[in-house]
């Protein structure tokens, strides 16, 4: 563990959504009443009682707190409303455990650990989410910086190239001037320990042991020369810099994991150019005739081929963008079913691979903006968040007026605030 001095400025602070006391309450409202709608329809009383409770809270100290049952919907809501995630239809499964009452970062670290090595040690990979304190009254909590808790180093070298993972760069570097030592000889795959602010604005640095989590050797089911490249990749992506906001509330340490889609592995991180750009290497090693112009096309193809292999034969979960399609096509069926539109990101939705051979790539999708929800940061996608207001679905004209409003807000927001 390493420590350095702190700061006063903290990103956070530019990251969250900035909401008006009113706007805080009519989403704590409209998540009360789609918790009770959905999970106890027939308690009308205690909805109502509740929706007081809630109000009151608000007027009195500006925050609430969530019922475990409502953490754990909400957080499960937050997901089904991830506009870029095809991975929906597991939404129910997700397992969240409650660390709200954890706020050292030693303790943050130890439950992190925790969740790293239960999400690697099950044959099929459980989606967990661990969630922390929320901001309370502008006051916010420690919380994780690194955008995963694995992922890889990237060392700028002197006489240029990047050994590693060219993203992490900037996150190398921070972690070495916060007393990391990398390994001697720098490699393609060093994980990365997290970083962590405390309250105080310091920031902490954890390592993950390697016992704790697997990485998988990539090979291909037929052809050496590819498992001779020395491709690796982690089995389970934990998102760590996302802040998640049920009913008004802000939750910005809220690391979750699911399982990979292949592509995300070889249509993208080992073979975008400002990754790992590794595709060339791949066609020479498949002896792919470079006068073709569609060697990229099988080289992406086979990569695939060999991350699954790869992930398969080590009894790791694992989809490839076809499975990955049809259950999204089916997640949406099934939220049709509920009288549910799906709010989904086409450009997100659509694998890097075979696209219009997906059944997605054919879906007509639009991004409602839903929360309870995950976001980076109110100027990207935290911007326009609203609440799905159950009146509106009856008075279509007040939906419109509202809109309006909202827009009007949202514009004076980014004009005034800054
Ligand atoms: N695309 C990111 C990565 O390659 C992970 C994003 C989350 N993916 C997931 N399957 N849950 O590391």
């Amino acid at each position: 563990m390493y420590i350095d001095q702190g700061t006063r400025s903290d990103p956070l602070k530019r990251r969250v959504r900035r909401q008006t006391p009113l706007e805080v309450r009519e989403e704590a409202l409209a998540f009360i009443d789609q918790f009770y709608r959905e999970v106890a329809p027939d308690q009308d009383a205690e909805r109502l009682r509740r929706r007081r409770e809630v109000a009151g809270l608000l007027r009195r100290h500006g925050h609430y707190d969530h019922t475990p049952e409502e953490l754990a919907y909400g957080a499960r809501l937050a997901w089904r409303n991830s506009a870029r995630c095809i991975g929906r239809l597991l939404w129910k499964s997700l397992e969240v455990v409650d660390c709200r009452h954890v706020t050292e970062t030693d303790e943050i670290a130890a439950c992190i650990l925790e969740h790293v090595t239960r999400a690697n040690s099950e044959a099929r990979t459980p989606s967990i989410i661990s969630i922390f304190a929320p901001i309370r009254n502008k006051v916010a909590p420690a919380y994780v910086e690194s955008a995963q808790i694995l992922q890889f180093a990237g060392y700028i070298q002197e006489a240029g190239g990047v050994i590693g993972d060219p993203a992490n760069v900037e996150m190398t570097r921070t972690a070495i001037s916060l007393g990391w030592r990398p390994p001697a000889s720098p490699g393609h795959f060093d994980v990365l320990p997290i970083i962590i602010r405390d309250q105080a604005g310091r920031r902490l640095l954890y390592e993950m042991p390697p016992s704790s989590y697997r990485m998988i050797d990539i090979t291909h089911p037929t052809v050496e020369a590819i498992g001779a490249l020395g491709l690796r990749w982690y089995a389970t992506p934990i998102i760590s810099d996302m802040i998640l906001s049920i009913g008004g509330v802000d939750y910005p340490c809220a690391p979750f994991n699911g399982f990979y889609m292949a592509t995300e592995i070889a249509s993208r991180n080992l073979t975008d150019v400002a990754r790992y750009d590794r595709l060339a290497e791949v066609a020479r090693a498949l002896d792919l005739d470079p006068a073709d112009p569609l060697w990229r096309d099988v080289a992406l193809t086979e990569l695939n081929r060999a991350v699954l292999h790869s992930f398969t034969a080590a009894g790791v979960s694992i989809i490839d963008h076809h499975t990955a399609s049809e259950q999204f096509v089916t997640f949406v069926e099934k939220e049709h079913t509920a009288r549910r539109p799906t709010s989904a990101d086409w450009s997100w939705i659509v694998p890097p691979q075979a696209s219009a051979g997906c059944a997605v790539f054919h879906l007509s999708m639009k991004d409602l903006r839903r929360v309870p929800n995950f976001y980076r940061s109110r100027a990207s996608d935290g911007m326009n968040l609203e609440p799905f207001v159950w009146r509106h679905e009856h008075r279509p004209r007040l939906a419109r007026l509202d809109r309006w409003r909202r827009r009007l807000m949202s514009w004076i927001r980014r004009r005034y605030a800054g």
